[in-house]
């Protein structure tokens, strides 16, 4: 294994009921002003917000609200929270929602102290946050980014057209309270995209160098198969307990930095959706989903052994006098047949895409991924683009 360090600050408290069993002694651990940062509203309608209000009320604390953080937070949403923040000088910030409202909150937690263009200096090149972010804390509506567990924070700036993220240790949530329960009411069609987005986070991870024999490999194989399984259940019964706490855990086991240990990591996928979304404001997991199978038809040769694996262990393919290169592909058009099952889109024209006009001007603006099997060019990410439209 290649050599790395660890370490997630992150207190998980993960089940059933856990908000109303931890949050108010967590709350009495901060001060008394609370920035309470939410998305469009979907917390008022399933009893979310009147259970956290309560709780916060009752432990005495001042709410300061910061709400409407949109799908694919905005640079410009980010400084909105940052004034409202210093304005009413938040002591501490609690987030409810998906990684929208996650990472929203990460670059507000920084914001909110640093003087400096956070965006010039954190996002647009990697910096170094010598200074402490407000305190954050999290509660986690939706299984998908596993944005409860790192650093990282994808922003996306609409003046320039780029969308992009940056993993820093001092802007993990102090806290994540994970109840299953409240993924719930999370519609069909998100629930499909942001389990999709956790199989990216594994695929992306274990289709990388090292090939040698590794734990982190062996993990994202059983993550990957719980996904595929679990997703299935919830689809069947969405109030299946089983099904959504082994969704939500994964989400996070993909991101929590475990499975990334000693990997060289991929990520061209995420580059490419981040992209998309910078320019069409597309779903994170359905931009995903249409780029996936085109992307790995493009590269399983380099990793011909990986997708090997891949196509045995996860899809449980057997090879039946196939070559290599055939069970590698063969696992490649499960994943494709798979994304069909579950309802995902599979062109960028079903994702609202009317024309393939701008995709060049697209193409060449995402970042290519150090740690792929084949190293992309831009005109290879047009040529994949093309075929995905
Ligand atoms: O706006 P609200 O009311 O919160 O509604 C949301 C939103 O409409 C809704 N929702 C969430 N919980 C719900 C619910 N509706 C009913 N009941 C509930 N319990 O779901 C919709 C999507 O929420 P969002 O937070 O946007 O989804 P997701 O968690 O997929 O986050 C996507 C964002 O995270 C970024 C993506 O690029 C995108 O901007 N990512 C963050 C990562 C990270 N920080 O590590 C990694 C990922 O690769 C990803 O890039
Ligand atoms: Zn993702």
């Amino acid at each position: 294994m290649n050599n790395f360090i660890f370490e997630n600050s992150t207190k998980v408290y993960f089940g059933k009921d856990c908000v109303k069993e931890y949050l108010s002694c967590l709350a009495g651990k901060h001060g008394d002003k609370v920035l309470l940062a939410y998305g469009s509203g979907s917390i008022k309608k399933n009893g979310i917000y009147d259970e956290v209000k309560d709780i916060l009320e009752k432990a005495g604390k001042e709410i300061i609200e910061f709400s409407g953080i949109m799908a694919n937070p905005t640079y410009e949403k980010v400084l909105e929270g940052a004034r409202l923040a210093k304005d009413s000088k938040a002591d501490w910030i609690l987030g409810i929602g998906g990684g929208s409202v996650m990472d929203c909150c990460k670059a507000v937690s920084m914001a909110a102290v640093s003087e400096k263009d956070i965006w010039d200096e954190y996002w647009a090149k990697p910096g170094v946050v010598d200074f402490e972010p407000l305190p954050l804390g999290v509660i986690v509506t939706v299984a998908g980014t596993g944005s409860e567990c790192n650093g990282g924070a994808v922003i996306t700036n609409e003046a320039l057209k780029v969308k992009t993220g940056r993993d820093y240790p001092k802007c993990n949530p102090e806290f994540a309270l994970m109840d299953p329960c409240y993924t719930y009411t999370v519609p069909q069609k998100q629930m499909v995209s942001g389990s999709f987005d956790i199989l990216s986070h594994i695929m992306e991870t274990y289709f990388s160098e090292p090939n040698e024999d590794n734990v982190s490999d062996d993990i994202s194989e059983a993550l990957m198969r719980s996904v595929i399984k679990n997703l299935r259940a919830a689809i069947k019964n969405p109030k299946d307990y089983t099904a959504r706490s082994n969704l939500m855990w994964a989400s996070t086991m993909a991101e929590n930095r475990i499975i990334k240990l000693g990997k060289k990591c991929d990520f061209e996928c995420h580059q490419m959706e981040h992209q998309l979304g910078a320019y069409t404001d597309c779903n994170h997991g359905c931009g995903l989903a249409v780029l996936h199978p085109v992307y790995y038809r493009h590269i399983y040769r380099d990793g011909l052994s990986k997708f090997v694996r891949f196509a045995e262990n996860v899809w449980g393919i057997s090879r039946d006098g196939k070559s290599d290169e055939e069970l590698a592909k063969a696992g490649v058009e499960a994943l494709a047949d798979f994304i069909k099952e579950i309802g995902l889109p599979t062109t960028l024209r079903e994702l609202g895409l009317e024309s393939d006009d701008g995709l060049k001007e697209i193409a060449e603006s995402c970042n290519i991924a150090p740690g792929s099997y084949k190293k992309m060019t831009h005109e290879e990410i047009y040529e994949i683009f093309k075929e995905s439209f």
